[in-house]
């Protein structure tokens, strides 16, 4: 067996960029650290908040995620990347996750995918130039009773058909659920401060009680 090497030059961070963290998502992140025993604790959070803010968690954000949370970037990076969770690039208002496991596979989940590529006009883990969607396919969705299978955000679509991709992606309401949003990354009332500053195309940041994010219940 022989290795392939491939060439993984990371990109470099301008130093002399702007931050791209506005000072309402560093006070937000800064929020967390009362409830954990370090700064390095509030990591996952923080990607969250970034997450949710900016749309995706670029390289730049990580350096700032890192300077913030007293740690080094490539354990921001470690984090980030570890998780199907956090995108590095740019993420749509809607991710769809069509599941690749046995039982939708079985009963026609692979059909269903080639659809949803077909009418989106992109292949995995794209996403559409408006925007608005990405795709993903993803292990069990714990729906295999109702398979095929695909996630909206937090909706679940059961028993889907290919003829079905049309009129599920004309529904504005796709990936509404009638569950409570959680708040478990809001801040601590009162300690989030003026979003001034947010960088452009940045969401936000929820106030008080407030609620930036698309209604889908978890940031990102
Ligand atoms: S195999 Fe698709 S939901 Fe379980």
């Amino acid at each position: 067996m022989a290795w392939k090497t491939i060439d993984r030059i990371t990109p470099v961070v301008d130093k002399d960029a702007a931050p791209l963290l506005s000072e309402a998502v560093r006070a937000k992140i800064r929020s967390f650290f009362e409830r954990y025993e370090s700064k390095r604790a509030v990591l996952l959070p923080a990607l969250h908040i970034v997450q949710d803010a900016l749309g995706s968690v670029p390289l730049q954000a990580m350096v700032e995620v890192a300077e913030l949370l007293e740690i080094h970037p490539s354990d921001v990076m470690d984090t980030a990347s570890f998780y199907t969770q956090f995108w590095t690039h740019n993420k749509g208002a809607k991710l769809i996750m069509a599941c690749r496991s046995l039982s939708c596979e079985v009963m026609g989940g692979n059909a269903v995918l080639e659809e949803l590529k077909r009418r989106l006009g992109i292949d995995e883990h794209g996403t559409t130039p408006d925007g608005k969607y990405s795709l993903v396919t993803e292990e069990c969705l714990a729906g295999c009773d109702h398979a095929p299978c695909l996630l909206i955000n937090e909706k679940l679509h059961k028993r889907v058909k290919p003829e079905d991709i049309a009129k599920i992606l004309a529904d504005a309401e796709n990936d509404q659920i009638d569950v409570e949003r959680s708040d478990l990354f809001d801040a601590p009332a009162g300690a989030v401060a003026g979003s001034a500053g947010a960088p452009s195309g940045a969401k936000e940041v929820p106030q008080e009680g407030g609620d930036a994010t698309d209604g889908s219940g978890t940031p990102g």
